[in-house]
């Protein structure tokens, strides 16, 4: 299988100064250090609270921000050596798809407009782009006669279908998905996930699916990434992962489940103990360490690597957790 993704130490750091005068500029390490390949036609799930980087990450994939370091190889490009016909070839082969339907679509542009602004943008024949625009509706399910309706005069679901009907148009290779079924009721979210998983079938796409809702990973993905504060901590196969959680933090999600979504919390029992903590200026240890209950005196000093733990899994822990006999 070819690598679609091959991310290697790739940083996306913000420094934030208090205003023009202020020296003492800080450093938000948003995404720090990652690692991560992702194989043609696979779906990779990415988790993590509220604020670990997982949009960041995104917009680093999407060319919507720069990286500050390391390396982003997307299907054979080297993002920060493209010249701009790469760039051209990138913008056709990832599209997007956000949660909230309101940021995705232009509420005074038809559902077809909608649909045929990025062919038009990339020159594709206003007659061509028509056509294609019903098309990509069949696939999504929707009849065409939604063409020349408003976003307004739409559901949360049909919406987010013209959403992915949109990310379509180009016959992209990579869907970034960042949240894409969280602003929906939960029987329409199964539609939509099961659409996704019906294209990314026929289509063999590449899926990146940020989320904080363990049970859609585990529905949909074949890989979980987990994130904590601009780290990836672990990586591997669904059932490993959720099987067999070899990060603390990782544990404790799982155990955790339904809570990671912030709207939902204080509902449920608190997801860990203690603060999740700052990105800004992170010491030397893990990131993890004041929360870990496995944590010990070399926790504190060093930041451990993600490494293979066999099984296709990858983690960063001194003190990686056992399989339970
Ligand atoms: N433009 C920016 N300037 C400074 N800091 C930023 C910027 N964008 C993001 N950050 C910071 O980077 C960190 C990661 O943010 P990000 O939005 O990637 O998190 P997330 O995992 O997507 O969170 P959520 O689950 O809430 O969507 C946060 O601390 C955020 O405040
Ligand atoms: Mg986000």
């Amino acid at each position: 299988m070819a690598k679609m993704v091959e991310l290697e130490k790739l940083e996306k750091h913000f420094k934030i100064s208090k205003g023009m005068f202020d020296t003492d500029h800080r450093v938000v390490r948003a995404v720090d250090q990652v690692s991560l390949s992702i194989e043609e036609g696979e779906i990779v799930g990415l988790v993590g609270e509220s604020g670990s980087g997982k949009t960041t990450l995104a917009r680093v994939l999407l060319s919507l921000t720069k990286m500050t370091g390391g390396k982003a190889m997307i299907d054979g490009v080297d993002l920060s050596r493209a010249t701009k016909k790469d760039m051209k070839k990138l913008h056709r082969e990832i599209a997007v798809v956000f949660q909230d339907p309101a940021s995705n679509l232009n509420p005074r542009q038809t559902v077809e407009s909608s649909i045929m602004r990025p062919m038009v943008i990339h020159g594709v024949p206003r007659a061509e782009a028509q056509n294609k625009a019903k098309e990509v509706l069949d696939m999504v399910k929707m009849d065409r006669r939604y063409l020349d309706s408003f976003p307004h005069q739409l559901s949360g679901g049909q919406l987010q279908r013209i959403a992915i009907a949109r990310a379509l148009a180009l016959s992209p290779k990579i869907m970034i998905l960042d949240e894409p079924t969280s602003a929906l009721d939960v029987s329409v979210q199964a539609q939509i996930l099961n659409l996704l998983l019906d294209l990314q079938e026929k289509m063999n796409l590449t899926y990146l699916v940020i989320t904080h809702d363990l049970n859609v990973i585990r529905y949909i993905s074949d890989k979980i990434a987990v994130m904590y504060l601009g780290k990836l901590v672990e990586f591997g196969p669904t059932e490993e992962v959720t099987g067999h959680p070899k990060h603390p933090y990782t544990k404790g999600l799982m155990d955790a489940a339904p809570i990671l979504d912030p709207r939902l919390r204080g509902r449920e029992k608190e997801l860990m103990k203690g603060d999740p903590g700052s990105l800004i200026n992170i010491g030397t240890g893990c990131r993890f360490f004041a929360r870990c209950k496995y944590a010990t005196s070399e926790c504190e000093k060093e930041d451990p690597e993600i490494l293979s733990a066999g099984n296709g899994h990858q983690v960063a822990c001194l003190h990686p957790l056992k399989i339970e006999p």
